[in-house]
């Protein structure tokens, strides 16, 4: 007994920014960013609070699954900000909700949904919850230097949510770190301390792309492999690949050697950009809406992010 999705949801901001919009104000342009990223717009947070996004988005799910909130058993949110430090945004959630359901984030970056998941499915194989609901969001606008052209194109803002019941959904799953604090890094607030003596480092997203890159095509690549390997099946037998939207060079590097059909690998990358851990969350509700997924469908999630973190999931598609 492990979990099946039944319901998914997402939001994301009013916002829409293109690539020639950033081009105003940044020495960058549409050329360069859609041929080196495969982005050409993003969605950017203004008036609407992450916290919002996350409401909206777990209402949606509920609502795909026909659950009400009293059924949730564990609130799970992958972030790496929430509007709050302390309450946790899965605690903001709850409460919007109406639920006193447990509830905590992690942070994971952009494998956090796939870390969500792995932990909502301990809790329901040890009969400690029956309906988690896993939410995920991220303003990333929030954290990037939009005076550094390097960073602040790749991402966007967005929210999403899955409601998985007990059930024999997930067929296997598998998380890794290969541990390192710089090639992405975001420091935290050092506060005011007269006692501090910890210099405040410049409070925005730094990143190594080229050593990320590389990180990350092996990372994926290999986690396919085992987590297929773990289900008992080969990449071929999987129907829908949802990969992290970082970069289609990313994606397209990584699956390469697995001969895959292109129509089988999803993307949204090209309208909302990275959107670190709510890439996927949002991929998945997208194309689950679009009628593109079928009972019985193996889906296969994977993703790479800071930490530096990867993982992937191997989930059977049980709605029609
Ligand atoms: O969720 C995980 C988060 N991170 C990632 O997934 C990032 C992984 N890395 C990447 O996706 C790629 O490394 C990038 C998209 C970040 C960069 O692509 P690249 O092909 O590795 O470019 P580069 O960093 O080697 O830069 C090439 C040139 C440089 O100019 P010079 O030194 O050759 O004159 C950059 O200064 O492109 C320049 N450049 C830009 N030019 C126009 C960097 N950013 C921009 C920009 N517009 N926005």
């Amino acid at each position: 007994m492990s979990f099946y999705v039944a319901g998914t949801g997402s939001a994301l901001p009013e916002k829409v920014v293109s690539n020639d919009d950033l081009a105003q104000f940044l020495d960058t342009s549409d050329e360069w960013i859609v041929s080196r990223t495969g982005i050409r717009r993003r969605h950017v947070l203004t008036h609407e609070s992450l916290t919002d996004l996350a409401v909206a988005s777990a209402k949606i799910a509920l609502e795909d699954a026909g659950a009400e909130a009293s059924e949730i058993d564990l609130i799970l949110c992958a972030t790496m900000r929430a509007d709050t430090v302390t309450p946790s945004l899965a605690c903001a959630v709850g409460e919007a909700i109406g639920t006193s359901a447990p509830a905590f984030d992690i942070n994971a970056a952009c494998v956090g949904v796939l870390y969500c998941m792995e932990i909502a499915d301990s809790f329901i194989v040890s009969g400690r919850a029956k309906t988690v609901l896993v939410i995920s969001g991220e303003a990333m606008s929030k954290l990037v230097d939009w005076t550094d052209r390097s960073t602040c194109v790749l991402f966007g803002d967005g929210a999403g949510a899955m409601l998985l019941r007990a059930g024999e959904g997930r067929l296997a799953g598998e998380l890794s770190t290969r541990p390192d604090t710089h090639a992405i890094r975001m420091p935290n607030i050092e506060g005011n301390s007269p006692y501090n003596r910890i210099e405040q480092e410049k409070l925005a997203l730094q990143m190594d792309g080229g050593e990320v890159y590389k990180f990350a095509v092996n990372a994926m690549g290999r986690n396919i492999e085992e987590v297929c390997s773990m289900a008992g099946l080969t990449p071929a037998d999987i129907d829908w690949y949802l990969p992290h939207q970082a970069n289609v060079r990313i994606i397209d590097a990584s699956l390469k050697k697995f001969k895959i059909d292109k129509s089988k690998v999803l993307l949204n990358i090209a309208e909302c950009g990275n959107m670190s851990a709510t890439s996927v969350m949002v991929l998945l509700d997208e194309y689950a809406k679009k009628g593109t997924f079928h009972c019985g469908d193996k889906l296969l999630l994977v993703a790479f992010g800071g930490g530096l973190t990867s993982g992937a999931v191997i989930i059977e598609w049980k709605k029609n």
